[in-house]
């Protein structure tokens, strides 16, 4: 693939065009062009988190939910709550359709841990059973299950003992991943620990805008440190528990973290701002990616908390890095704030609903230098908020092209998992930002799926790798 066409889709995301030039996997030889640059085995598929599409559920946030900041700020920016979302609880054989509409060969979903343990020492067998039926039903479709463990909830029992701020949760935690990895593991091969440990960790602990909605960074490490902890105690449960060659590529499990990673461009040349770049992108970027290498954690907030230890299981406890790529965000030195700068995205870049940076070559960059650690990349999540679905076709584009590039200068990337497969509950956001490839019309009785424009793009990728995109 040319670079110079390349950059010509990066530039018709980059510009919102809404008429961007042909895309280069459309033609017939890049077609070819595109399966010799991945493997065989490449994955492609969209990613969902329980609490974002499920319904009906119990938890941490629900609560949180409903109320609001001491000024009297709505936790949630468009005062909804997440309620019954899509209803995916419900409407399993609805979305596995619309996957193979799309012709993706996996999914990305995670088990909801206050679905399954909604008290301390309960187990809800059904839940557990339908979770088994999706994975089976996933599988006879064709679609590779990745199951997450973990993706930002926890059950009210496990919040009201302390959550992440405890010990004790880790090995609540590697329970029930054990439990998990037991029950799936006969269709499971594919395991995700923790969601974005240091999206909840800053959001949680340091902006205050996720429960338990405390600013206080020194927690935040702490809390960083404890979920790569956890993940090192979970992946050996899952080890243990799941010795079931699902897939039949030799190995009956494969774990690894979805790590949200961003690029933080220095707002000036000025040593501060640089030195506050370099050390945000230490503790926000490197710290979890450093780990598998090194077996330890290392977290530093000059003046605040320096924190360096070996972690017990930590090494070889990835198969996998899973990369979460949304944008970029210039620094500018803060000293007074509690993350020590001011991230924002200058007025001329061009931005997402949620005025994030478009920025496709980002991907690019995190693949290269996330994939010299030496372990298999995914892309476990990329997208966009886009409510008129106009600018998504030529933002995945480009974030393909991105990853293309990458894996043909060597990075071994495996899979790409777009968020999302659905419209859902934006966390903090509410249900205004609309990220799916099929548009969900929450005020309908039967949470109505409509295509958007992006699923004929994602079906142009489909082809490219040799998949076939079921007619609608
Ligand atoms: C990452 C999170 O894992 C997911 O829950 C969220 O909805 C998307 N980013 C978009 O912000």
């Amino acid at each position: 693939m040319k670079l110079a066409r390349i950059a010509r889709i990066g530039h018709a995301a980059l510009t919102k065009d809404p008429h961007p030039p042909p895309c280069v996997l459309g033609a017939e030889d890049a077609f070819s062009s595109l399966r010799s640059s991945l493997p065989a085995s490449f994955l492609l598929g969209t990613a969902t988190a329980s609490h974002q599409i499920e319904g009906g559920l119990d938890n941490d946030w629900t609560d949180w939910e409903r109320g609001a900041s001491r000024e009297g700020e709505p936790h949630i920016k468009d005062r909804t709550v997440s309620g019954a979302a899509c209803d995916s609880w419900n409407r399993i054989e609805e979305d596995i359709a619309l996957m193979r509409r799309l012709g993706a060969n996996a999914y990305r979903f995670s088990v909801e841990w206050s679905r399954l343990e909604p008290t301390e020492g309960a187990w809800n067998e059904e839940a557990a059973d339908r979770y088994l039926a999706w994975a089976l039903a996933l599988r006879a479709a064709g679609i590779e299950p990745m199951v997450t463990l973990h993706h930002f909830t926890l059950p009210r029992w496990v919040a009201t003992q302390g959550g992440w701020m405890k010990d004790r949760t880790i090995e609540l935690l590697a329970s029930f991943s054990r439990k998990v990895a037991k029950k799936l593991g006969s269709a499971v091969d594919l395991w995700c620990t923790i969601n974005e440990p240091n999206v909840l960790a800053t959001m949680s602990y340091v902006k205050g805008v996720f429960p338990p909605g405390l600013t206080d960074s020194r927690i935040a490490a702490q809390v960083q440190a404890r979920m790569l902890k956890a993940h090192a105690r979970m992946a050996e449960a899952i080890r243990e528990a799941d010795t079931t060659d699902a897939d039949g590529d030799g190995r009956a499990t494969q774990i690894g973290i979805a790590h949200h990673v961003r690029i933080f461009q220095p707002a000036t040349r000025s040593p501060l701002d640089r030195l506050i770049a370099g050390f945000t992108d230490r503790f926000f970027n490197e710290a979890i990616a450093s780990a598998p290498l090194t077996g330890r954690i290392e977290l530093d907030i000059p003046g605040v908390i320096h924190i360096d230890e070996a972690v017990p299981g930590l090494l070889g406890s990835f198969d996998y890095m899973g990369i979460n790529y949304y944008g970029r965000d210039h620094v500018r030195a803060e000293l007074r704030d509690p993350s020590l700068s001011k991230q924002y995205v200058p007025a001329d870049r061009p931005v997402s609903d949620l005025g994030w940076d478009i920025y496709p070559e980002g991907l690019y960059q995190v693949l290269k230098r996330y994939g010299a650690l030496g372990l298999p990349v995914y892309v476990t999540e990329n997208g966009i908020a886009d409510k008129g679905g106009e600018v998504r076709p030529s933002f995945l584009r480009a974030h393909f092209e991105a990853l293309v590039r990458a894996a043909r200068e060597g990075v071994d990337v495996r899979g790409y998992f777009h968020w999302s497969l659905l419209d859902n509950f934006e966390w903090a956001e509410g249900y205004e930002p609309r990220f799916g490839l099929f548009r969900v019309d929450f005020d309908h009785p039967d949470k109505r799926r409509t295509p958007t424009p992006a699923v004929e793009t994602f079906q142009e990728i489909a082809r490219g790798l040799g998949l076939r995109p079921e007619p609608g």
